[in-house]
C-alpha cells in the first residue's frame, strides 16, 4: 500500500523540482565571483578531493556571552580564563551529530571504513572522486585559471540534505578561492591579489617613497613618527618587569618576512629604540628568507616588529610565521599554531584555501605543519586582512569562533582594519549584488576585523603642524583608515549602545544603498592608533611608512605593557578587550577621534566620514587596565 505512494510523492517532486536532491538545501554560496580568474573547465571526475566537513559545534550561541563574563570589567569573573582543554571539550560537536554526518555518507555509498572522525571530533574526513563529491554535494566543480598560469578548483555553490545541515558549518574543499596566483606583489598585484581576498594581501603598510636622512626628534612628530614619538603621544612610560611570564605575538605571513640588520637601523639611529629579543617560532614555513629584499618582502615584517619590539623591550616577542615562499598561508594557519582544532592533520586546512604542509614544491617547507605547538600568547596582533566579500559566512563565521575561543583562554588577537577606508582592497567597493567591480558604491568591510571577537584596530594621524600634544585625525595621508559595518556579523552587545548613539547623533549621509544602516550589524574599528608617518629602517636606510597596519602592533605593545604590571602583582592577562573598551569604566581612558574620515569608493564622490566620529573609535591613551 505504502509503496506506489511514495513513488507518486517522489515524481510530484521531481517533476515540480528540476534539481537531482528535491530534499537538499544550498549551504555554502560564493559571495563574489573572483575577480581576474576564468572558469576554464570541468574539473575531471576521476581526480581524488579530500573532502573534509566542518561538524556543527555544540554552544558556540554562547559563545558571546562566555566571553562578557570573564572580559567585562564589572563580571564578577573577569579574567578567570579557561583551559584549552575546558574549551576544546564544550565546544566539541555532539555525538549525535557525528552519527547524522557519518550515516549521511554511508548511506550516500561511502564504506564507512573510508570515513574518518579527527581527533578533535571536529571533522569528518573523506578522500572522494570528484564524481562522488559532487553527487553527494549537488554541485559541480570547475578549474579556475589566473593569467599567471596558477589554476585553482572551486565550485561556486553546494547543496546538503536538509536534515544534515544542522550538523555541518562548512565543507571544503567547496566554494572558497584563495589567492595564491602571482608571485612578487608589485603594488598593482597586490591590489589584484586584495581583492580575490586572503591574508596575504597586507594591510599595507604603504611606502611614500621618501628616504629619511636625519634621525628625528619630537619637535616633529607630525612628519616623522618614532618610538619616542608614541611614547610622548600615548604616555606610553613603562619597563616591562614579569617578561618571563609575559607573551606577545606578532603574525606574518606568505613572502612577507623580516630583515634582521633593518631592526639595527633603527637601534643605531638612537639608543632609545632598543629593540627586545624576538623569538622567531617558524611554522610551515622552512627558514625566515632573506634572498629576496625590497621594500614589498621586507615592509610588513620590519615595520611590525621593529616598533612592537623597541616599545615592549625587554619583553621577548614571538614571531609566529606562517607560510613559505611558494605557498603561503592564510588566517587558519596562524590558528592552527596554537588551535589544534584547524589542523591539516586533523582535516581542517583546505588546499584552495590555506597552506598545506608538506609543501612538495621546490622551495617549499618539507616538514609537516606545525599544529597546536604553543600556547597562545597573551596578545596576537596581525596586520593582514582580506575583504569580506570574498569569504562566506560559514568560512567568516567558523573562523571568528576560533578568535573567541582564544578570548575565552586569556589571548587578546588584534587585527589591522584595513587601508581604504570603506572601501575594500585597492579602494574597490561592491555594486547591488555584493561583487567588487571598479565602479562599486557600495562599501565594501573587512575580514577578519568584522568578527566581533577581535579588536579591530584604525589608524590616527598627528595632523600637519600639529604636536603629540594636540588630538589626532583619522588617518588621511597616503592611506584612509579601514571602518565600516560587517555584511556577515551581527552587532556584539559590548557595542550596541554607541553605534545606536552614533547612527542616531552622526547619521552618515548614506542609506542602505552603501552600507547596512539598520543598527543591527558589527562595527569597526574598536581602537585606533597613529599609522602615519613612520620611520622605519628598512633594507639599510629609512623610510616613511602609513597604515592600519604600523597602529596594530603598538596598541598591542601597550596591551602587552598593561598585561606586564598585571602579572607582576600577581593578575592574569586582560584576554579579550572589547567589552572593557566600551565599558563606562575604561571608555575614559580612551580620545574619540571626531575629525578625518574614512573615504573610499571615492571615484563615484562617496566620501565617508562617519565611522571615526562615534564614541567606540577611540584612541588609546593612558594604559589603565592595571587598575
Ligand atoms: C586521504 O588520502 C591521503 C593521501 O593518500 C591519506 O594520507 C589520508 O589518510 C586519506 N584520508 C582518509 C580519510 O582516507
Ligand atoms: C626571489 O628571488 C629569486 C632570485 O632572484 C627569484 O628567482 C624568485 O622568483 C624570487 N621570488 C619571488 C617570490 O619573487
Ligand atoms: C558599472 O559598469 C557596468 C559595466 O560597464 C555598468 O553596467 C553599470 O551600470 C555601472 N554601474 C554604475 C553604478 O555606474
Ligand atoms: C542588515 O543586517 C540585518 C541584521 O543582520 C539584516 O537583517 C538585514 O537584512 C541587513 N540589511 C541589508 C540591507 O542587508
Amino acid at each position: 500500500m505504502l509503496l506506489p505512494l511514495v513513488v507518486l510523492i517522489l515524481s510530484v517532486v521531481a517533476l515540480a523540482v528540476p534539481s537531482r536532491r528535491a530534499n537538499h538545501a544550498v549551504h555554502e554560496k560564493r559571495a563574489a565571483e573572483p575577480v581576474g580568474w576564468e572558469k576554464a573547465r570541468r574539473l575531471e571526475s576521476h581526480k581524488i578531493l579530500p573532502v573534509r566537513i566542518g561538524l556543527k559545534q555544540r554552544n558556540l550561541h554562547l559563545l558571546s556571552d562566555l566571553l562578557d563574563s570573564v572580559a567585562h570589567p564589572e563580571s564578577p569573573s573577569y579574567g578567570q580564563h579557561w583551559s584549552a582543554a575546558e574549551v576544546a571539550d564544550y565546544f566539541a560537536p555532539s555525538d549525535a551529530t557525528i552519527q547524522t554526518v557519518k550515516e549521511w555518507l554511508t548511506d550516500t555509498g561511502f564504506a564507512p571504513e573510508r570515513v574518518r572522525v579527527s581527533h578533535s571530533k571536529g571533522w569528518i574526513e573523506v578522500n572522494a572522486t570528484v564524481a562522488e563529491t559532487e553527487n553527494l554535494l549537488n554541485t559541480e566543480y570547475h578549474v579556475y585559471a589566473h593569467p599567471s598560469g596558477v589554476e585553482q578548483i572551486s565550485c561556486s555553490s553546494y547543496s546538503v540534505p536538509n536534515h544534515v545541515r544542522d550538523h555541518v558549518e562548512l565543507i571544503k574543499p567547496t566554494v572558497h578561492f584563495n589567492h595564491r596566483a602571482g608571485s612578487l606583489p608589485s603594488k598593482f598585484s597586490k591590489r589584484k591579489e586584495g581583492r580575490l581576498g586572503l591574508p596575504t594581501s597586507d594591510n599595507g603598510p604603504k611606502t611614500n617613497g621618501v628616504t629619511v636622512k636625519v634621525p628625528p626628534t619630537l619637535e616633529n612628530c607630525d612628519q616623522f613618527i618614532t618610538p619616542d614619538c608614541l611614547r610622548a603621544l600615548y604616555n606610553i612610560n613603562y619597563k616591562p618587569v614579569a617578561t618571563s611570564k609575559n607573551s606577545y605575538g606578532i603574525g606574518e605571513f606568505h613572502i612577507k618576512f623580516y630583515m634582521s640588520s633593518s631592526l639595527t637601523t633603527l637601534h643605531q639611529s638612537n639608543s632609545r629604540h632598543k629593540p627586545s629579543s624576538l623569538e622567531i617560532l617558524i611554522y610551515s614555513s622552512r627558514v625566515v628568507q632573506t634572498t629576496n629584499q625590497s621594500f614589498d618582502f621586507n615592509g610588513e615584517s620590519d615595520l611590525d616588529l621593529e616598533y612592537a619590539m623597541t616599545l615592549v623591550n625587554p619583553q621577548k616577542i614571538t614571531l609566529l610565521q606562517a607560510g613559505d615562499l611558494p605557498e603561503g598561508a592564510s588566517f587558519d594557519n596562524w590558528l592552527d599554531a596554537v588551535d589544534k582544532s584547524f589542523c591539516t592533520f586533523e582535516g581542517g586546512d583546505d588546499p584552495t584555501q590555506d597552506g598545506i604542509y608538506p609543501d612538495p614544491l621546490p622551495g617549499g617547507f618539507d616538514q609537516p605543519e606545525s599544529c597546536g605547538i604553543i600556547k597562545a600568547p597573551n596578545v596576537v596582533s596581525v596586520s593582514y586582512g582580506q575583504d569580506e566579500s570574498t569569504v562566506t559566512a560559514a568560512y567568516a563565521n567558523r573562523q571568528c569562533s576560533e578568535y573567541g575561543k582564544l578570548g575565552l583562554l586569556g589571548t587578546s588577537v588584534l587585527y589591522s582594519s584595513g587601508d581604504f577606508g570603506v572601501a575594500g582592497f585597492g579602494g574597490v567597493c561592491l555594486d547591488a549584488s555584493g561583487n567588487p567591480v571598479d565602479n562599486g558604491t557600495k562599501f565594501n568591510p573587512d575580514f577578519p576585523v568584522g568578527c566581533p571577537f577581535v579588536t579591530a584596530v584604525g589608524a590616527t594621524q598627528i595632523n600637519p603642524g600639529s604636536t603629540v600634544r594636540d588630538p589626532e585625525s583619522a588617518c588621511e595621508q597616503v592611506i584612509f583608515s579601514g571602518g565600516g559595518f560587517s555584511n556577515i556579523f551581527p552587532i556584539p552587545s559590548y557595542q550596541k549602545d554607541v553605534v545606536t548613539s552614533f547612527l542616531k547623533t552622526h547619521p552618515p549621509p548614506y542609506t542602505a544603498e552603501q552600507f547596512n544602516n539598520s543598527g543591527k550589524v558589527r562595527a569597526f574599528p574598536d581602537l585606533s592608533a597613529n599609522g602615519a608617518n613612520y620611520v622605519i629602517g628598512i633594507d639599510g636606510e629609512f623610510e616613511l611608512v602609513f597604515g592600519t597596519s604600523a597602529s596594530s602592533p603598538v596598541v598591542g605593545s601597550m596591551i602587552t605593557l598593561i598585561n606586564d604590571a598585571r602579572l607582576a602583582i600577581g593578575k592574569g592577562p586582560v584576554g579579550f578587550l572589547n567589552p572593557a573598551i566600551y565599558s563606562d569604566i575604561f571608555r575614559l581612558g580612551f580620545h574619540d577621534i571626531t575629525t578625518g574620515g574614512n573615504q573610499g569608493c571615492s571615484k563615484h564622490t562617496i566620501s565617508s566620514t562617519f565611522i571615526v566620529h562615534s564614541n567606540a573609535l577611540v584612541l588609546l591613551d593612558t594604559p589603565g587596565f592595571t587598575s
